[in-house]
């Protein structure tokens, strides 16, 4: 067992006084408190005594038809009997690993990968190997040689986990020709994908790209779909559609876990879909994420040094900056602390725990945007201290000397090695 990075920060950056660039929130004021008040109420007088009971572990029907018009608006039309509510995405990724993992089984995820899955993988104690992404995402030839090496050696993946739509935590979307390429790869190595499209609706610009289980007809993928990025996390409703063998042992690991999602939540989803605003709801996020991620990427253009590079997410919640070599982002998460803004440090979101270290994932839906635009001038200041400490001391590049003061000729400097 091995702690989650992103728990871990949540409860330090819950302080009022830290701007959070951390955690994976959605923002959760833009939901009307006046529909929320009258869709509980409506709950309460109409149906109170099956809101407060169990349910089936599978979930409720009327639940899986609110999940079948989101999977429409991304053209994918299971049949209602190949899903299962789950409590949130997350006990998704978990019951998935659980059914399908034994100790020592080859996963395959990209690299970084969402930094929640890795405590998961680690805890069923699978042999995770990471395929390096680009700005099109997982680099599927990697993937292919991969794929290859393991099938020499006698060994088969249990699954690919990808999130191929503005991935957490690098903002990067899996380019078309590299879906079509990973489906194929899947059928020809017959190894199960696992879709996380937590954030395909977010979309602020481009077009469209088809989703995994859309383009493999859902026989080799099984899809991972949440409420929490586009109504709500605290609901904790989340989804699977799987083949009905597939879906069959994930119910016996649901009944262990948990017995059944939340069923009052599941009744709000009810009453909120009823009402028919859900698309509208998440057009006026995509207005309002948007213009921070925009607020986000022009401070980091102003703040951060010219030897970070970022990516520039097209949906999704977060983008991925990575820092010279040298700079390790969980030793300056601490300095950013001080300073009072947090971030999530790359390692988190790599399984051997060392590579990543100069990157940062930095969240922009959480934050309004003045609080982005001063959550990256802190950031910023940290890493530009950091860079000017490293070139004084190795020498490596002289800081400019004030305009009006002579450059300091000289004096002691100590070399150190570079790391
Ligand atoms: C890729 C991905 N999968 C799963 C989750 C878990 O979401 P939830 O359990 O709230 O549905 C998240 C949350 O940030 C995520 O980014």
């Amino acid at each position: 067992m091995r702690s989650s990075a992103m728990r871990d920060l949540m409860a330090i950056t819950a302080r009022p006084e830290v701007i959070s660039l951390a955690g994976g929130l959605p923002d959760t004021s833009t939901f009307p408190a006046e529909s929320f008040a009258a869709q509980m109420t409506r709950i309460a007088h109409e149906s109170s005594a099956e809101a407060l009971q169990y349910g089936p572990t599978e979930g409720f029907d009327e639940t899986k038809d609110c999940i079948l018009e989101v999977m429409a608006a991304e053209e994918m039309a299971p049949d209602r009997d190949d899903l299962i509510v789950t409590t949130g995405g997350q006990q998704a990724i978990d019951l998935i690993t659980k059914t399908l993992v034994d100790p020592g089984d080859p996963v395959i995820c990209e690299a970084p990968t969402y930094p929640g899955a890795v405590p998961t993988f680690c805890s069923y104690e699978a042999d995770v190997h990471q395929v390096s992404t680009d700005d099109d995402g997982m680099r599927v030839e990697e993937l292919e040689r991969l794929l290859n090496d393991l099938a020499r050696s006698g060994r088969r993946p249990k699954f690919i986990y990808s999130v191929p739509s503005f991935q957490n935590p690098a903002g990067v979307t899996l380019s078309e020709e590299r879906r079509r390429r990973l489906v194929e790869l899947a059928r020809e190595h017959e190894v199960m994908i696992v879709e996380d499209n937590p954030y395909g609706l977010l979309r602020y610009d481009g077009e469209a790209q088809p989703t995994l289980y859309s383009l493999d007809g859902g026989d080799y993928v099984l899809y991972l779909g949440t409420f929490s990025k586009i109504l709500s996390p605290g609901i904790r409703i989340g989804w699977v559609a799987a083949p009905p063998p597939v879906l069959e042992k994930i119910a016996l690991g649901k009944q262990a876990a948990d017995l059944c999602t939340s069923t009052l939540t599941q009744y709000f989803v009810r009453e909120y879909f009823g009402e028919g605003r859900w698309r509208q709801y998440i057009e006026d996020l995509v207005e309002i994420y948007r213009d921070r991620r925009d607020a986000m990427v022009e401070a980091l253009e102003r703040h951060f040094p010219p030897q970070a590079v970022w990516s520039v997410p097209e949906g999704g919640l977060f983008l991925w900056a990575t820092l010279p070599g040298y700079i390790d982002t969980t030793n300056l998460l601490a300095k950013a602390l001080r300073e009072n803004v947090a971030f999530v440090p790359g390692r988190a979101a790599y399984v051997d725990g060392t590579s990543g270290a100069s990157s940062m994932r930095l969240n922009f839906s959480a934050s309004d945007e003045d609080q982005l635009r001063e959550g990256v001038r802190r950031i910023g200041q940290v890493i530009t201290e950091q860079i000017e400490l490293y070139e004084t001391i190795t020498g490596e590049h002289r800081v400019a000397a004030p305009p009006d003061e002579p450059e300091d000729p000289g004096g002691e400097v100590v070399p150190l090695p570079r790391r």
